[in-house]
């Protein structure tokens, strides 16, 4: 038996970081692949190159054709669009589908056995968009957000309170958006609730601050948003499935009826492992933390209205 095969469309920053992230685990082979010609090629050849350096063995190839993906265990999806001045969140949401829905037929096609990983923003809307046209279970379909908001969740409670990143654990659940609903109750420090260690506003500023995550990013980049922490965040994701790790996560799943919500795509906790998104767990929520993760599905079915799939 080879190595495992992980495909990443769209060799951008997030895409090729994604690489160089799941390459430097020593977690498979990679297939990095775009539109743009040569430089997904480009991209792969530097980054085998640093494979000795890593002490890791790979085969990373770049490729505009997807014959090369064929028979990949897990597809990563970053291919997309930038906001870019004067365009609307609409105008992003149906130029994106234009672009996913040309690469999920690819993908279906290509590697039918595939988990997907979807990471092209607006996240929710197009992991659902993913699921309806790939026509995989629920299992196979999972969207990249709540690793990377508890991620940065998890920084700001470690600069906070001055301690290890090893001794945060932290919780957002909800649609990867303003909305999003960071849980202070289930976050914390060596198994200590974060409101037990620091004032309210302390925790209110962080869970501000964790909500404009991107924002803040994106504001300080000038051009393009996050990739570092985004890519990490996909690996640990593709770590849990190829270990089979049965690591639990927040991620992006399609409910059928767990929180209350049918027919969504919503960032809750969930099991990874060799079969993908194995389990959603549910955990009680206050009537508070309950409201606003209402708030935060009614966003995200109002997105995937309009997409009229
Ligand atoms: N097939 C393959 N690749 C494509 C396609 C397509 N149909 N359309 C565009 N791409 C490629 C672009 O050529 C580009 O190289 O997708 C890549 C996107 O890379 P960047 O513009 O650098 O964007 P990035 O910062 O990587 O973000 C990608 O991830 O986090 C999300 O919000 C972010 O939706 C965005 C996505």
């Amino acid at each position: 038996m080879g190595r495992k095969k992980v495909t990443v469309v769209g060799a951008g920053h997030v895409g090729a970081t994604t690489g160089l992230a799941i390459a430097n685990k020593g977690l498979a082979d990679i297939v990095l692949t775009d539109i743009i010609e040569r430089m997904p090629q480009g991209k792969a050849l530097d980054m085998m190159e640093a494979t000795p350096l890593m002490g890791r063995d790979a085969e990373i190839i770049g490729t505009n054709n997807y014959v090369d993906t064929q028979g990949s265990d897990i597809v990563v999806i970053t291919a997309g669009l930038a906001r870019k001045p004067g365009m609307s969140r609409d105008d992003l949401l149906f130029k994106n589908a234009e672009i996913i829905g040309g690469v999920v037929d690819e993908v279906t096609k290509h590697s039918p056995n595939s988990i997907i990983i979807m990471v092209t923003n607006p996240l929710d809307v197009m992991a659902y968009l993913a699921y309806k046209k790939s026509g995989f279970p629920r299992e196979r379909v999972i969207g990249m957000a709540g690793v990377l908001d508890s991620a940065r969740f998890r920084t700001f409670i470690a600069m906070e309170l001055g301690v290890s990143v090893d001794n945060t654990h932290a919780f957002v659940l909800g649609g990867h958006g303003d909305s999003m609903v960071p849980l202070p109750r289930y976050s914390t420090v060596a198994g200590v609730p974060i409101t037990e260690l620091m004032s309210e506003e302390q925790v209110n500023r962080i869970v501000q601050r964790t909500r404009d995550g991107g924002a803040e990013i994106v504001s300080l980049l000038g051009t393009g948003s996050a990739y570092f922490a985004p890519a990490w965040s996909v690996a640990q994701m593709v770590e849990a499935i190829l270990l089979d790790r049965k690591e639990i996560l927040p991620c992006a799943a399609f409910l059928q009826g767990e929180y209350g919500v049918e027919n969504a795509y919503v960032g809750v906790p969930v099991q990874l492992g060799a079969g993908g998104m194995e389990k959603v767990f549910e955990i009680d929520l206050s009537d508070d933390e309950r409201t606003a993760f209402e708030d935060s599905v009614a966003e995200v079915k109002d997105s995937i209205a309009k997409l009229d799939l």
